[in-house]
């Protein structure tokens, strides 16, 4: 690897080098956090996957341990593939991982830990039944994977839902149920699929509780409670909402999946193979997710290492019920240090205004507008659901508009030459406002050859009764923005050649017509989290 890395990430999770991808079996216990992810322990593509593993007290720093699942057995040996963990009422915690066997057919397999009472769980062992499932008729044998946490029903067994092509077509969470964690059928029907999409990674399914946002046990029951179901699939890490009945296993969904009007999503920007646990100590749910690169293989050779996860995040229903809503874990704001701040900043219609004072490569900014005379916004000529990616791209960041678009310029060079822009737009339609929320890497960097995709999505927030809010993380090659609390939320990776550690600028800019106000900023700079090694033993491959 190189000696400079400007593009290393200071306070978001990555081992020390080589390749990650997608979050496996995060869990909590016994005061621990666990993560596990998967990993090339032998370079920056994939490739061997493994089950890497790290613990931590707070979710911020993070202590490497040996690597948890190796592709060494004749039903894994093609590669230890995602899975999840499922603490046992016994409190033992189980993990059911995919593995690709010899004839490369997924399999899936159970692991223990060695001693249950070790908090850290160091040593993990592959159990003698393995595997427990082959591909059933009818899923195509490389399309079976990524096993989700299990959950009880009031029948007393576990059920499980499996990613998977049914009948060469259909995206689908496959239905598993079990009395013993071990022997597990399939049941007659999936609990949900859908014809419109490819096949469903990693899916992921728990309730959660209407008007509030305490997080719930993967098997809790009850009144007052939805069910999320969350699929991955063409790079996009999309949910649903709906009722689910733990008598007879029916889900009825809200909105579909790939419906016009629904197609929720978790981050509209990059961000991947998502994977929640219940975190029993602080009583909340929390969402973990691979950040892949947007450079290339040979940058990722150069640099040693490929793959982020996002700052673990909070998730809960939004008060309306109508989607979830994200916020980095409040243990983040342990690593602010120096801290700028002003309020009520008239921010006019073609200006800028530099926040200086903080390291902005690698700082947390919190900024909140408010807007006036709203009836002067630019019209949205149609009704018709308009895509809001393709409008971010039609109308970017350097777009003069009325309101807007307005937000920050992050990891800006000097002369702007590079930058990338984090920003909303308001538009009146002829019923309503709608608010978009887009980043821009168009500009981010001069380099060729890197990702500069722009991303969109609509802010469900009425603008007439709320402030438009951002918080944005920018660690070095993430820019990880949450609009209005949390009710969407953009990640991006950029590569910039000039803007780099203290080269970087942040600004708060308006490219509309329409002067606004800055009721509110607080920027950070961040400490670096401490990342730290204790690997004892190497077992060869
Ligand atoms: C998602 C995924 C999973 C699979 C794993 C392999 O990114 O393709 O479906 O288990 O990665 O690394």
């Amino acid at each position: 690897p190189k000696a400079s890395q400007p593009y290393r990430s200071a306070y978001h999770f990555q081992p020390l080098k080589n390749w990650m991808n997608d979050p496996n079996g995060p869990m909590y216990y016994k005061g621990v956090y666990h993560f596990f992810y998967q990993y090339n322990p032998y370079g920056p593509l994939w490739g061997n996957m493994s089950w890497g593993h790290a613990i931590s007290y707070d979710l911020v720093n993070w202590v490497q341990l040996d690597v948890a699942l190796i592709p060494n057995d004749p039903y894994d040996i093609n590669g230890c593939f995602s899975g999840s963990a499922t603490i046992l009422p016994n409190g033992e915690p189980a993990i059911l991982y995919t593995g690709v066997d010899a004839n490369s057919h997924q399999v899936q397999n159970l692991a223990f830990p060695k001693n249950k009472s070790d908090p850290l769980l160091n040593e993990w062992v592959k159990s003698s039944v393995n595997p427990i499932l082959s591909p059933p008729d009818g899923v195509d044998p490389s399309m079976y994977r990524d096993p989700s946490t299990g959950w009880m029903g009031p029948d007393g067994e576990w059920r499980i839902v499996i990613g998977g092509q049914l009948d060469h077509q259909s995206g689908s969470a496959i239905l598993y149920k079990s009395k013993d964690f071990k022997t597990w059928s399939r049941s007659p029907s999936p609990l949900h699929f859908s014809n419109k999409t490819t096949m469903w990674e990693c899916p992921d399914f728990y309730p959660v509780v209407v008007n509030g946002k305490n997080g719930l046990d993967t098997s809790v029951r009850g009144k007052n409670i939805r069910h999320v179901l969350k699929a991955s699939f063409n790079n996009q890490d999309c949910y649903v909402l709906g009722n689910y009945d733990p008598k007879t296993d029916q889900y009825h969904v809200d909105v579909d999946f790939m419906d016009r009007k629904g197609s929720l999503m978790y981050d509209y920007g990059r961000f991947y193979a998502s994977k929640s646990f219940y975190d029993g100590g602080k009583k909340r749910r929390i969402v973990w997710s691979w950040v892949n690169e947007g450079d290339t293989e040979s940058d990722a050779i150069n640099k040693g290492w490929s793959g982020l996860q996002t700052i673990p995040r909070s998730i809960w229903l939004s008060e309306n019920g109508e989607q979830l809503v994200q916020w980095p874990v409040k243990e983040l704001e342990k690593l602010r240090k120096q801290k700028v701040q002003f309020e009520n900043k008239e921010l006019k219609g073609r200006s800028m205004i530099e926040i200086s004072g903080i390291t902005a490569s690698q700082a947390d900014v919190e900024i909140t507008f408010s807007l006036s005379n709203l009836k002067h916004a630019e019209l949205l000529s149609s009704d018709q659901v308009i895509d809001p990616q393709i409008l971010c791209k039609q109308k970017n960041a350097s777009m003069n508009g009325k309101f807007g678009p307005f937000g920050l310029l992050v990891l800006a060079s000097n002369d702007l030459a590079e930058h990338t822009a984090v920003f909303f737009r308001v538009f009146k339609t002829s019923k309503r406002y709608q608010v978009l929320m887009c980043a821009d890497q168009s500009r981010s960097s001069l380099r060729p050859k890197v990702d500069k995709s722009i991303y969109g999505a609509f802010l469900a927030l009425d603008p007439r009764h709320a402030n438009i809010s951002l918080k944005t993380l920018i660690d070095h090659s993430i820019v990880e923005s949450f609009g209005g609390g949390g009710l969407a939320c953009i990640t991006a990776r950029v590569y910039p050649k000039l803007a780099v550690e203290e080269q970087a600028h942040l600004y708060a800019f308006n490219n509309g017509t329409q002067s606004l106000s800055i009721s509110s900023l607080s920027a950070w700079s961040m400490n670096k989290a401490r990342i730290v090694s204790i690997r004892r033993r190497r077992k060869p491959i």
